[in-house]
Order: structure tokens, then sequence, then C-alpha cells
């Protein structure tokens, strides 16, 4: 049968194992042979591979990260690394590749299949929901669980001091996971790169909220609105501390901030991260077994699709609209 490799790249996401094991378990289901990819793009170009079995992914479905590691790696961004990860598949007898990551872990991807015959697939994985060819990416529903989680918490103790909480939300680019979270958790206000914002604005409403007897309130901030407000921030600066200050400024009112940080892209996934996650890798060795190449696999519409790699990395700004709207309308 053929050869072909799996491996996770980028920032982890709670999926990213029920996927790895959906691909190992479906590969030797059609008798193919899976080699399982260390560390991401560094592991290829290293040549750290290990052969893998059923056994080897069991009792991974519900666990978050990934068994196989993961890594950003610059490197592979040059003409030399590639060619070494491509010496190194080649060697191994490897015809395809299936890479489960976010935007630039698929960049990546579509370079190695022009750059040789080696084949990929992709399967989207990570929190900030932010790539084409999908409604979800894997990691995203349990991101989102674990952002309400906590703002359920913030909001016991932010009644009982009546004060306003400002809560960072991960997302390099997207504003995605701070808008369906904040959506579902009763945010006040959402702040997200994709939309433009005054300061003022929020001020102004958190102001007539308490006037109106409201008892907290709750601002979402998207690490990504930093871009926005402060270009060439510092890691340590955060918007969400600047947010604060003005807002006690203009208002008096009292404030604190929560960065909730990488703890959004640990924990167990969720019934939907695991089921989008074995069909994605069934689907993803399937397409291989047929000899495909350069896609991406999807869920839209409740159905698995794939789409070429070039288009996924082309659509931009996913944030669904109305949904911007109902959050504001039903924070009013
Ligand atoms: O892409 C996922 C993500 O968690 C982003 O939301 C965040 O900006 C980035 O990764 C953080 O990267 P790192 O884990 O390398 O610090």
């Amino acid at each position: 049968g053929k050869k072909i490799a799996v491996m996770t790249s980028g920032g982890d996401a709670p999926g990213m194992n029920p996927a790895i094991r959906s691909v190992v378990r479906t590969a030797i289901y059609y008798d193919m042979d899976v080699i399982g990819i260390k560390h991401g793009y560094s592991g290829m170009i290293e040549g750290n591979f290990e052969a893998m079995y059923r056994g080897s992914v069991a009792d991974i479905i519900h666990r978050g990260g990934t068994i196989l590691h993961s890594a950003r790696c610059p490197e592979f961004e040059t003409v030399e690394g590639r060619k070494q990860a491509i010496e190194n598949l080649k060697r191994e007898g490897i015809e395809g590749v299936v890479i489960i990551g976010g935007d630039g872990s698929l960049q990546g991807a579509e370079k190695l299949a022009e750059e040789s015959d080696i084949r990929v697939v992709g399967i989207p994985g990570t929190i900030d929901n932010d790539l084409g060819g999908t409604d979800y990416c894997l990691g995203f529903d349990t991101a989102m669980n674990t952002v309400i989680d906590g703002v359920n918490k913030i909001r016991d103790t932010a009644t009982s001091h009546e004060r306003t909480f400002i809560i960072e939300v991960m997302g390099r680019h997207s504003g995605d996971l701070a808008l369906m979270s904040g959506l579902a958790s009763g945010a006040e206000y959402i702040l997200i790169p994709e939309i433009k914002f005054s300061s003022k604005d929020v001020c102004d409403k958190i102001q007539q909220g308490y006037e109106r007897g409201k008892l907290h309130s709750i601002i979402m901030v998207a690490e990504g609105v930093d871009e926005d407000l402060k270009p060439n921030r510092k890691k340590s600066e955060s918007p969400a501390f600047d947010l604060s200050n003005e807002i006690e400024e203009r208002t008096g009112l009292e404030t604190r901030v929560i960065i909730l940080g990488h703890l959004q892209r640990g924990g167990s996934p969720t019934a939907m991260d695991r089921i989008l996650a074995s069909r994605m890798g069934f689907e993803a060795v399937k397409l291989l077994r047929d000899g495909k190449n350069k896609l991406m696999v999807g869920y839209r519409n409740h159905e698995i699709i794939s789409t070429s790699l070039s288009e996924v990395l082309k659509e931009k700004d996913k944030i669904n609209h109305e949904i911007v709207e109902l959050a504001h309308i039903l924070s009013l």
C-alpha cells in the first residue's frame, strides 16, 4: 500500500489528537503505512519520523495538545529548509502528508506540494478559526467553551464588586473567538480587529449601563485589536490595560483586566471537536488514497467538504456580520 505521514504544526489546538487518531486508524484500515512527523516542519527538516500503529493513538481522543508535538518553524520558509524536508520525505518513501494546523502551516503545505511530487492534504486546526474553506477549525469549539467558563467565573466576582472587567481573548489577526464567546457569554461590548470602534463609545455605553442599574460590565477584547490601537506594541503591553486605564479616567468606574492567554489552547476537546476531527481525518486519508493533492478538508453547512489550498488561503474576514449586529442588539 501507500505510505503517508501525519503532522501537527503551528499553535496547538484541542482536537489535534483525535484528528491524528483518525488519520492513523483510517490509513491502516485502507492498508497504508503511516508515519508520524514530530514537532511540525522542524521535524520534517530534521527527519524526526516515527512509525504509527493503531496502538500509537490509543487513549488520546480526550486529550488536548498534540502527541506529535508542534512548532513554529521559520526555517521551512526558506527554499533550503524545504529542500531538506523533501529529501527526508522521499528517502522515507512518503507519498502524501496530512498537515493539521492553521494559516502558516497550510501555506507551508502548499509550497511543499508545489516544490515536490509529494501530495498534501490539510486539516484546519486553530482556535483562531480564521481559515477559509470551513465554518469551523479544530479547537475553536473547545476554546469557546473555555472562554465562556472563564467569563462565568468573572461574572460572579464582577457582580459582587460592581466592577467593569476587560477580558482579553486570543486571536492574533482574528476576532472570531472573542465575538462568538462574547455573544455566548452576554458581554456588554466586544472589540475585534475586523470592526472599527472608538473607546469613547465603549465608555459611554458602560456608563449608561451603570446609570440604568447594571451591577457589572464585561468587555471582551480580541488580542488582535492590538495592531489597530497601537502598532508594534511590546509583548508585555496588552490592549486590555490601555482600555482599562481609559475607562477609569473617563468614567471613574473601577475596572479590572484579565488576559485568558494560553489556557484557551488547552483542555479536553469538546464532543464537537472530537467528531469534527474524526470526520476530517477520515476524509483527508481518503483524498490521499484517491491521489488528490493541495486540498484542505473543511466543514460547511453540516457537511465534510474539500477546497483547494490556494482558495482557502485567499479567503479573508471570516466574521459573520449578522452575529456582530446580534451581539450589539442583545447587549443594549
Ligand atoms: O494561532 C493561535 C494563537 O493562539 C493565537 O491566538 C495567538 O496569537 C498565538 O497563537 C500565540 O502564539 P504562541 O503560542 O506561539 O505564543
